[in-house]
């Protein structure tokens, strides 16, 4: 797959610890795609709202907060970025602080819309240069790319996921404390489903990949397939 360009849109969706991240990146890179991660725009708003000192019951600061402060994206998946006014913060938004907040931020309706519209500005964005762009989230293919070409869901157990987690911590430096990283996995889970606005769900469309006895190698190889047999690799000929 190494010399092959993607063509289009790759939406990859699935709760956190299902290794989407790293894949996505990954994806992008052998493709010769832009990158975007979705999930560190509602991170990087959260932290601003943090900094603010806004309480999170109160909707109307928030979102204004957030209309105040999109972050800048950087869409390269070899030096991904998030700039929030000049700062880059790609480390700091994956600190606890901003764990710990994001999910009530993010179910907050008019965040989600004035972040789906820049999310779609991006796209259009990378789609106008060459290659295509892999986009990671919760609800790229329900709601941001409706008509992406490929549509991945990516589910993990719990457990695994909670694993996962707990080693990314341990690998940034920051601590880690399994037994509270799965219960955080499944309180996440349960917030971001049940929430009114765009809950987590598998689009109608999507393929689900569960990737709980699989290492990365092994999604991407997955995932490689999924691109080549639908034709999205240009100079690859589609396998099925
Ligand atoms: O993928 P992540 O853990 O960095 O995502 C952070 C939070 O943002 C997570 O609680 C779900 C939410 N999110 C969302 O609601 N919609 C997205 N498209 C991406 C993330």
């Amino acid at each position: 797959m190494a010399d092959a360009e993607l063509r289009g849109v790759v939406a990859l969706d699935g709760p956190s610890g299902t290794g989407k991240s790293t894949v996505a990146r990954k994806l992008a890179a052998a493709l010769s795609a832009s990158y975007l991660d979705t999930g560190a725009m509602y991170r990087a708003v959260t932290l601003a709202v943090l900094r603010a000192g806004i309480e999170l019951a109160d909707e109307a600061a928030v979102a204004a907060q957030a209309a105040a402060s999109l972050p800048v994206m950087g869409t390269d998946p070899e030096l991904p970025t998030v700039v929030l006014g000049g700062e880059d913060v790609s480390r700091e938004i994956r600190g606890p602080e901003v764990t710990g907040a994001v999910s009530a931020v993010s179910a907050v309706a008019r965040v989600r819309e004035l972040l789906v519209e820049e999310q779609r500005r991006i796209i259009r964005e990378a789609l106008a240069a060459p290659g295509g762009v892999v986009v990671e989230g919760r609800d790229i293919g329900t709601v941001v790319a409706r008509d992406a070409e490929l549509k991945v869901y990516l589910t993990a157990s719990s457990e695994a996921r909670a694993r996962r987690r707990s080693d990314q911590d341990v690998a940034a430096g920051r601590s880690a404390d399994l037994a509270r990283t799965h219960a955080d996995v499944q309180r996440r889970d349960a917030f971001d489903s049940g929430r009114a606005v765009s809950p987590l769900r598998m689009a109608e469309d999507a393929v689900e990949l569960d990737t709980t006895e699989l290492d990365v190698a092994g999604v991407l190889a997955r995932l490689g397939s999924m691109v080549r047999a639908r034709g999205l690799a240009a100079g690859v000929e589609p396998t099925r």
